[in-house]
């Protein structure tokens, strides 16, 4: 987006975002209940945000039509650590969030805090096909423009550098797979999702999900639909066609509508060629070789 990432530990990071970074390792304390939702961007993290929250919120919340997700985005209801609560501020205070605290975070596994791998806390990793997350994030670039002068790269010249892990928070193998061995090693602690899945079987997820953050459904709450009410709730033709996601901005930059563009699987071909994903095929397949994680190219 014309703006400069670093090299840092292995991960291109932006490099604005490189002092909140290293603020949230030295000063954020996970607490045992936190909920942390991982993901590269573009994934589908403001489904998933929506989800978590309405999930671990719902004794707060006990109907659909009280949701604050009717009204707000996704983005003012979970924040994210790195662009909302440490980009200000060295060491914000978080005294005043109730338990449990929700926070996203697109930081690579390894340089996360130590007390967020340590604590009891909570991470779901989201997961996407990385061609599509690639034309994904290519149009919220041409979407929101973050600087004002900058020249969107030609999508030869973006992809070439996609595929050579040169991204935001690329590589993007690299990103995926350490929160999914994170994920094999203690499953308990992380879990993997893909935004595949989902799309397939969300009411599954949306119990699984549940189940693992400690806040299974009663047999009453299934009964009464209540996974299938917040699967609907959450869904991307619900969202994307309320009032608050059609014409506000979040963090007075980011167009809401542009968290909410076509919500599908495979869209990466009808803007790459087969030469390309065949390229990229091959690169994943190397990268991920022997890791058990895979993706339909
Ligand atoms: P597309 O650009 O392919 O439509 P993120 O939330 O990580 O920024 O990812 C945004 C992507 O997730 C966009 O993908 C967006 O449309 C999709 N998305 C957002 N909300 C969704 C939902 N409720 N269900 C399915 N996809 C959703």
């Amino acid at each position: 987006d014309g703006r400069p990432i670093v090299k840092y530990d292995g991960f291109w990071l932006p490099l604005f975002y490189f002092r909140p970074i290293l603020s949230i390792q030295k000063y954020f304390k996970a607490k045992d209940s936190d909920i942390i939702l991982t993901s590269f961007p573009k994934s589908g993290t403001t489904w998933l945000k929506a989800l978590a929250f309405s999930i671990a919120n719902r004794n707060i919340y006990t109907t659909i039509d009280q949701s604050p997700l009717l009204t707000r985005n996704p983005h003012t209801l979970v924040p994210f650590l790195e662009f909302d609560l440490y980009a200000d501020h060295d060491n914000p205070d978080f005294q005043h969030l109730s338990d449990p605290r929700i926070f996203a975070t697109h930081i690579p596994f390894k340089i996360l805090p130590e007390s967020i791998r340590e604590s009891e806390c909570k991470i779901i990793y989201l997961c996407r096909n990385p061609l599509d997350q690639f034309i994904s994030h290519r149009h919220f670039l041409l979407e929101n423009k973050f600087l004002k002068d900058a020249v969107p790269l030609e999508l030869d010249e973006a992809f070439n550098m996609f595929c050579e892990g040169i991204h935001i928070f690329g590589p993007i193998w690299d990103h995926m797979l350490d929160y999914w061995n994170a994920h094999l090693k203690n499953p308990e602690k992380v879990l993997f999702i893909k935004y595949e899945d989902l799309k397939e079987d969300i009411t599954f997820y949306v119990k699984m999900i549940a189940e693992f953050l400690g806040y299974s459904f009663s047999v009453e709450e299934e009964k009464q639909g209540l996974i299938e009410q917040i699967s609907k709730l959450c869904s991307f033709e619900n969202l994307k066609n309320l009032e608050v996601n059609k014409n506000e901005y979040t963090g007075g930059v980011l167009k809401n509508s542009s968290f909410f563009r076509k919500g599908e699987v495979g869209d990466w071909t009808n803007y790459l060629t087969p030469a390309m994903s065949e390229r990229f095929k091959k690169i994943m397949e190397s990268k991920l070789e022997g890791s058990g994680l895979f993706f339909k190219i």
